[in-house]
């Protein structure tokens, strides 16, 4: 099984980005083939633009950011155990050929694929000017996966319409070029964890302002817990646990009898929801208390980290040169050596 993901360096990870896609990738490394990559060039097109309308709380996102993010973004999936002995990570924007096999697969895309994907029409919709990297950005996705063969791309539930657009992109290059170049791939969700909520109850995402970051303090990490919004049944009387989002996300982390447990206490009465915060906030620790101490040390060394991930894209750029010749070759077009150009 050849396994790849992407995960774009918007800020640091939260806890809708580790239980939806994160973990995933960890369980799915050491495959025949794991590649994990940094989506840079993706998240360019959402540094600011002025004409941008800014969500609430969120902070300029700047050239200097989308670089501390990057290796933010390595920091944290190295503190989480995603191990370079058994997969490959790298930053996208260190494997060029992605963008020349985006621009082949561009000349069979249709419009029509790209003018429902949600990135864009979620702006268009609300008014707001888009570029054409945002339009076009499911093709480079499209380029991040075929280039390395992949077949399997855990992801969020949220990008698997980019995945079938993938697909389409691949059957008909290879219709239009009577070929197989490319593998097609298959999305991967967990089902339990595809939406996971924020503070709010709504979805858990950067762009709500309702996340809990992965890393933080365990005093912040407590403080932010104790926000999650919960109904006003008084402490003495019975609640359902299936209507409470610390509950939910309580189930993230704990086995089917720390649940039934909680969900027993929560049924009888007699337990606030000061209570089953501070449950939850213990399971957290519990959970990434070890990933914690693990990412200051790598904070400490960022030289290695820096290796971790040049020696990632040298990995990764073989396979992707290997596959661009491929696609060039069933295009008609030929590869001269740079001294014999004129
Ligand atoms: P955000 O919504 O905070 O901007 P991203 O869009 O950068 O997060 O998501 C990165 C990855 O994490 C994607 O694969 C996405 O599907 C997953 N993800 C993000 N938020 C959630 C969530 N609340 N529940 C499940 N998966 C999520
Ligand atoms: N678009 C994805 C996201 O926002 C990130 C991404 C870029 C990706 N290229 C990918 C994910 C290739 C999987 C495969 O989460």
């Amino acid at each position: 099984m050849k396994v790849l993901s992407g995960i774009q360096p918007t800020g640091r990870f939260h806890w809708g980005n580790y239980f939806g896609a994160i973990r995933q990738y960890i369980a799915l490394q050491g495959n025949e083939q794991s590649f994990y990559f940094i989506a840079d060039y993706h998240a360019l097109t959402t540094i600011d633009r002025p004409e941008t309308v800014k969500a609430v709380n969120e902070e300029a996102f700047t050239p200097a950011k989308l670089a501390e993010y990057t290796q933010d973004a390595a920091l944290d999936l190295l503190a989480l155990s995603l191990d370079p002995e058994q997969a490959t990570l790298f930053r996208q924007s260190d494997v060029p050929e992605v963008t020349e096999l985006t621009w082949l697969l561009m000349t069979v895309t249709q419009m029509h694929l790209l003018e429902k994907c949600h990135a864009y029409k979620d702006k268009k919709d609300r008014g707001i000017p888009a570029d054409a990297g945002l339009f076009t950005y499911p093709v480079l996705m499209a380029a991040d996966i075929l280039a390395y063969d992949s077949d399997v791309v855990p992801v969020g539930r949220d990008q698997v319409q980019h995945i079938e657009v993938t697909r389409d992109i691949a059957q008909r290059f290879n219709r239009i070029f009577d070929s197989d170049v490319f593998v097609l791939p298959e999305s991967r969700v967990l089902d339990q964890t595809a939406k996971v909520p924020g503070l709010d109850g709504q979805k858990m995402s950067k762009s709500y302002g309702n996340t809990i970051p992965v890393f933080d303090t365990p005093k912040r990490l407590r403080k932010t817990i104790m926000k999650i919004t919960t109904d006003s049944t008084p402490v003495e009387e019975p609640k359902d646990p299936e209507a409470c989002s610390v509950f939910t996300l309580y189930k993230l982390f704990a086995d089917e009898e720390q649940q039934a447990a909680l969900a027993a206490r929560y049924r009888e009465g007699g337990m606030g929801y000061g209570e089953a915060k501070q449950t939850l906030y213990e399971a957290a620790i519990e959970h990434f208390g070890a990933a914690f101490e693990r990412r200051e040390q790598l904070a400490a060394d960022l030289d290695s980290v820096e290796d971790i991930l040049r020696a990632g894209a040298e990995k990764a750029r073989a396979k992707a040169s290997e596959v661009l010749e491929r696609a060039r070759t069933a295009c008609g077009l030929k590869r001269q050596p740079v001294s014999t150009i004129r």
